[in-house]
């Protein structure tokens, strides 16, 4: 018999949603499972909501209180899917509690709160990852193949772009994501948590950043009565210049004004033999140019990357059958609960802590440099 492992999630709006299907739904791909998720307790704010994301999704239980799901005998993995200001308070309760922990990005407010998070996951004997669920994209984990193997030769420019455009309509409200107490920051965490991270999952860590922020739109209507105005106090978009430790530049830029990009997260590598360009839009495919070969024929070719040679594809359907952005999330917890059953380290492919903590690093670099008004050399 396979075991069962508890499951108490935090949240069950956008990420809560996401990831409870992806505890759900993980044995169904992974056979045997390293152990059969069993979704115990979920927390919310509001009562109904909470009861009815409850029955949709299968917890056997809800609570508007979050302690009770840390204290839950019953739940062994506490998925924290609260807005950024809650990731810190409430993952190193859970880990003191001797929960796993799975954090969704940003991991703290600051650099200083990850900090702190990353120094209880090392006391703690519990496993800790941050919910940076594009590395388990299999175009990115190819991607990732061709760098350090070195089939792209050394590598010189990694430029990076998370764009979208739900915050155009200046009568969007205001939401938690564009206060500054509860978000930290706006597209540099948000989006531009990712793309760093990727940076980082890619190439490696970076060794300074020069930065520009911008705000388009000051007040929203508030989100509970629109008639009253309230201040957006993050940024809007920013756009970085940035270097590696390794030796590449590149750019960085993130924004919820990009009229025309719904979920753009797209980077591109050049290397001395060859290149790359990923489309989160595309997930399914990579794009490829090498100097190989007669340069009459050279050119960019676009891998399908769904053979069953390339990650993850063989767990779930014939070469060609696509895979959509939920299946991140499925890999992603089978990563955790596989790293937990069998004693495995999270990374270097599933987001550490202190993976966690050099993301927040880098954000708070970010800040610094655009308030100044210069570059800044990272100190980790
Ligand atoms: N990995 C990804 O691709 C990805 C995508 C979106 C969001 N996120 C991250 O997931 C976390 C949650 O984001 P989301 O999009 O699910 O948010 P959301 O607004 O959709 O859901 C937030 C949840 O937190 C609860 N909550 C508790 N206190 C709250 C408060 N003061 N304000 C609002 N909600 C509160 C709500 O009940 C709700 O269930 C954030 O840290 C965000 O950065 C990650």
């Amino acid at each position: 018999m396979t075991d069962k492992i508890g499951v108490g999630m935090l949240g069950y709006s956008f990420m809560g949603r996401a990831h409870s299907y992806a505890f759900k739904n993980m044995p169904h791909f992974f056979s045997p499972p390293p152990a059969i998720p069993e979704l115990v307790s979920i927390y919310g704010r509001n009562v109904s909501n909470v009861k009815l994301a409850a029955e949709n999704y299968g917890f056997r239980r809800f609570t508007t209180d979050w302690r009770n799901i840390i204290s839950d005998g019953d739940v062994h993995i506490v998925d924290n899917c609260l807005p950024n200001y809650m990731h810190h308070k409430v993952s190193i309760e859970a880990i003191e509690h001797g929960k796993h922990v799975l954090c969704e990005k940003p991991l703290g407010m600051n650099a200083a709160e990850a900090k702190e998070m990353w120094e209880t996951a090392k006391k703690g004997k519990v496993k800790a990852m941050v919910a940076f669920n594009y590395r388990f994209v299999p175009a990115v984990i190819l991607a990732r193949e061709l760098v350090k193997t070195g089939k792209l030769g050394r590598i010189y420019h990694f430029r990076a772009r998370y764009l979208q455009q739900w915050l155009i309509d200046p009568n969007f409200p205001l939401v938690w994501r564009l206060d500054k107490d509860k978000a930290g920051t706006g597209p540099i965490g948000d989006l531009g948590s990712h793309i760093i991270d990727l940076a980082h999952f890619i190439l490696g860590d970076i060794r300074s950043v020069y930065a520009v922020i911008k705000n388009f739109i000051d007040e929203r209507p508030l989100p509970y009565n629109s008639t009253k105005m309230g201040k957006v106090t993050v940024e809007d978009a920013f756009v970085a210049v940035v270097e590696f430790y390794q030796g590449a530049i590149g750019t960085l830029e993130a924004s919820r004004f990009a009229t025309g990009r719904m979920n753009y997260n797209n980077f591109e590598i050049n290397g001395e033999n060859g290149s790359i360009e990923f489309n989160l839009e595309r997930m399914n495919e990579l794009k490829y140019f090498i100097k190989e070969g007669d340069e009459k024929t050279h050119g960019w070719s676009n891998i399908l990357v769904t053979e069953k040679v390339h990650p993850y594809i063989a767990k779930y359907w014939p070469s060609g059958h696509i895979l959509g952005w939920d299946h991140t999330f499925i890999n992603e917890v089978y990563h955790l609960i596989d790293a937990i059953v069998d004693e495995k380290d999270i990374g270097p492919l599933g987001a550490t802590f202190e993976d966690g903590y050099r993301n927040n690093v880098i954000l708070d670099a970010l800040v610094e440099s655009a308030t100044e008004g210069k570059k800044v050399n990272i100190h980790y």
